[in-house]
């Protein structure tokens, strides 16, 4: 399929811009603030600002900035928890520009946590062997960090922003990217020009059950980008995280009990008290995120219990409450006093580490598409991503991919698309929530952090089947396309997983 849209999209107006950025969570914003301002640019959501992965981020953003760290020590953990599949370059990139992107931030007002020198204070996370990792409002690093970028967005002139705008497509010719076509207000389909498209729309995990992602995370980027004929790289690496608040019923959006709990003591344990990471690696609650998970997975198996616990209060409830004031007040709203109780937890979807196949400047293989942050694949996650890594990332490549539109020259005067001339489907209305419903089920039981082969196949044929009946059709509808990205991205991940025969990293195969 290459259009979602149909002959019949009635479009209401055309807009010209010199970049288009797609998303508004951290590589959106950033790589607008790097775009020259002498170039438009616009950034168009899905939603408001506070809805993303990224304003949920809790335990920080990791680089090497400490006297004692370097960005080769942070480069050997980082290929250590991506299980050897790590591009070097890219990775290399990541670690050594890492710190001064941190450093911009800083400029930028982002209220980093401070220790009592007025230094930047450092936390660890899982798989990290030196405490490199900065954070904000404790565990609040991704809503301090997006709100202050959005607020010098809103300052500069040759950017505008645009809410409750949905992408339906990237539209392409023979020369390469011409815009998109997004629709506003649930209303109305607008297309926008652009020699370069940005697509910074983040990740996938309502493909699942239960993630920690916002509900706008239907892997909506990378299926516009799939049907526009880019190239999809490690899309079968999906990580799990091991401690999402357990609750008796999923609410498809679970609360992140961040690592950096583990980080400060948090210790995790099994009903009767017991820790079962101990003995599984040597990093034990701190392993790379992966094992935990798997570890966490097979401790409910062997006891029989659907959660695991952390337990941190080896710590103050003073501390607890200034270290992790979000964590602290969602735990009370459940009768959890993180002080005193042990917290119930359990793996749920958190971050792919696969995406759209990216070089080191964020160019993917269709020439003025870029693609930066969680949907994109620039290889520096290899097949699990080191904690706290993915802000870095969305940093340094919405940078660059900024860094490299800044250097091109505006290309000559092209054609407008003919919608008029796209296929026109049946307009039909299909029981989106049910086919959602049934997707998620899927690829939780079939495509989840234990796989086997035949639940794979078994996933395929289902998932497959779903996907040819949407394509079938066309509706107007968010609901339409978003089960429509869904099913194409779901189909992509259990078709590379099976490709994928060998167990490595975030992917294990029984
Ligand atoms: C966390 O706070 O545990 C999540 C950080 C990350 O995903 O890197």
């Amino acid at each position: 399929m290459r259009y979602a849209i149909s002959g019949d999209t009635k479009i209401v107006s055309t807009t010209s811009f010199d970049v288009v950025i797609v998303g508004a969570g951290l590589a959106g914003l950033y790589a607008a603030l790097n775009i020259d301002e002498r170039l438009s640019c616009i950034i168009i959501a899905k939603e408001s600002i506070d809805i993303s992965s990224s304003w949920l981020a809790q335990g920080g953003i990791a680089a090497a900035i400490s006297q004692d760290d370097t960005p080769e020590h942070h480069f050997e953990d980082t290929v250590v928890a991506g299980a050897g599949l790590c591009d070097t370059q890219a990775a290399k990139i990541l670690v050594t520009e890492g710190p001064f992107d941190i450093e911009t931030l800083v400029k930028l007002n982002v209220p980093f946590d401070l220790d009592d020198h007025g230094e930047l204070q450092f936390t660890r996370e899982g798989g990290h062997n030196k405490h490199r990792v900065v954070h904000a409002g404790g565990d609040a690093t991704g809503r301090e960090t997006v709100k202050a970028l959005a607020h010098i967005v809103s300052q500069r002139k040759n950017i505008t922003f645009l809410g409750h705008c949905c992408l339906f497509d990237v539209i392409t010719d023979e020369h390469g990217v011409l815009g998109v076509v997004a629709k506003y207000n649930d209303d109305e389909f607008h297309l926008i020009r652009s020699d370069n498209v940005v697509l910074a729309t983040g990740g996938i995990g309502q493909i699942y059950k239960s993630s920690t992602n916002p509900s706008i995370a239907t892997g909506d980027g990378i299926a516009a980008a799939m049907r526009a004929g880019a190239k999809l790289k490690d899309i079968e690496f999906v990580q799990f995280h091991p401690t999402g608040l357990w609750n008796k019923e999923s609410t498809g959006h679970e609360f992140l009990i961040s690592e950096a709990v583990r980080g400060e003591g948090g210790l995790l344990v099994n009903s009767n008290g017991e820790r079962f990471m101990v003995g599984n690696h040597e990093l034990a609650e701190l392993a790379p995120r992966d094992i935990v998970a798997r570890g966490a997975i097979k401790e409910m198996q062997r006891t029989g219990a659907d959660h695991v616990f952390i337990d941190i209060t080896s710590k103050s409830e003073e501390f607890l409450k200034t270290r992790f004031p979000t964590i602290y007040k969602v735990c009370l709203t459940h009768g959890i006093n993180i002080a005193y109780d042990k917290i119930p937890v359990c793996p749920v979807q958190h971050y792919m580490m696969g995406g759209i196949e990216a070089d080191i400047d964020s160019r993917t293989n269709i020439k003025g598409l870029f693609a930066c942050g969680e949907a994109a694949n620039t290889g520096v996650h290899g097949a699990n991503r080191l904690a706290s890594n993915s802000m870095l990332e969305c940093l340094v490549f919405g940078r660059r991919a900024a860094q490299f539109i800044n250097t091109q020259k505006k290309a000559a005067p092209r054609g407008d698309i003919d919608i008029k001339s796209l296929p026109i489907r049946p307009a039909t209305e299909l029981d989106y929530t049910a086919l959602r419903k049934t997707m998620k089920s899927v690829m939780s039981n079939y495509c989840g952090a234990l796989r086997t082969k035949e639940g794979l196949e078994v996933a395929l044929k289902e998932i497959s089947e779903t996907l040819y009946s949407l394509e079938s059709v066309y509706s107007e509808s968010n609901s339409y396309l978003e089960t429509l990205n869904i099913a194409a991205v779901a189909k992509s991940i259990v078709s590379a997983a099976l490709s994928r025969p060998q167990s490595v990293g975030s992917h294990f195969i029984e």
